[in-house]
């Protein structure tokens, strides 16, 4: 089973205390979020290979890192994936980007999809797939079958804050994948919030509540 990946940087646990504050502004809760995702963008792509090329420093030629070329997607779950998309792509800009929209039908509690667009040759690329939120981990889970059905293999998720339930049902469903969170709560409410969490991240950062 990949592992979970705690960000417990200093910053990254001060900026999320403020997230999580209900005081806290449409405004500088999205520059806060857009500001950590950088940071687990950082941690997630830890691991990406290496490779050497040639280059001329003003003093000598040398034989220098850069990254192995691995093509990287992007794919922001909606609605609230977007806000952690423009962070991370600050850091990687030439990845490409995909959407995936689901939601939950009421009678039969399955996500049922309204919007998918990825790129393509997924088979080639390293995926990340960004909603701040996992907390039942059934839209997620849902996203990553779609990935895995339109031809993913490398794929990781990145998160802000995850629930134990959201991890347990991912790694259920998705053993293969890797998950960075910048914390992971004490449990979900009777309404699948995450408790004690921030509340809900997409009227949070678009205001709507
Ligand atoms: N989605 C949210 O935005 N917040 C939660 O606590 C759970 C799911």
């Amino acid at each position: 089973m990949k592992d979970v990946t705690v960000v417990d940087h200093p910053l990254v646990q001060h900026k999320l205390t403020l997230m999580r504050r209900k005081e806290t502004s449409t405004a500088e809760f999205r520059r806060l979020l857009r500001e950590i995702s950088q940071f687990l963008a950082y941690e997630i792509t830890r691991e990406l290979p290496l490779t050497k090329r040639t280059i001329d420093t003003p003093l000598q030629e040398m034989e220098a890192p850069v990254l192995a070329g691995k093509k990287l997607a992007l794919i922001s779950i909606l609605r609230a994936g977007n806000g952690l998309l423009d962070g991370v792509l600050e850091l990687i800009p030439s990845a490409r980007v995909g959407f995936v929209g689901l939601y939950r039908d009421e009678e039969t509690l399955k996500p049922v999809e309204y919007y998918f667009k990825v790129p393509d040759s997924l088979n080639e690329r390293v995926t990340i797939a960004v909603d701040p939120m996992l907390a039942t981990g059934n839209s997620s889970a849902a996203a990553i079958d779609k990935l895995k059905e339109a031809g993913a293999t490398d794929i990781r998720f990145l998160c802000l804050l995850a629930a134990p339930e959201g991890i347990a049902r991912m790694q259920e469903a998705h053993p293969d994948v890797s998950i960075v969170t910048a914390a992971v709560d004490e449990r979900l409410n009777e309404v699948g919030y995450i408790v004690p969490g921030l509340g809900d991240a997409g009227d949070r950062m678009f205001g709507t509540k």
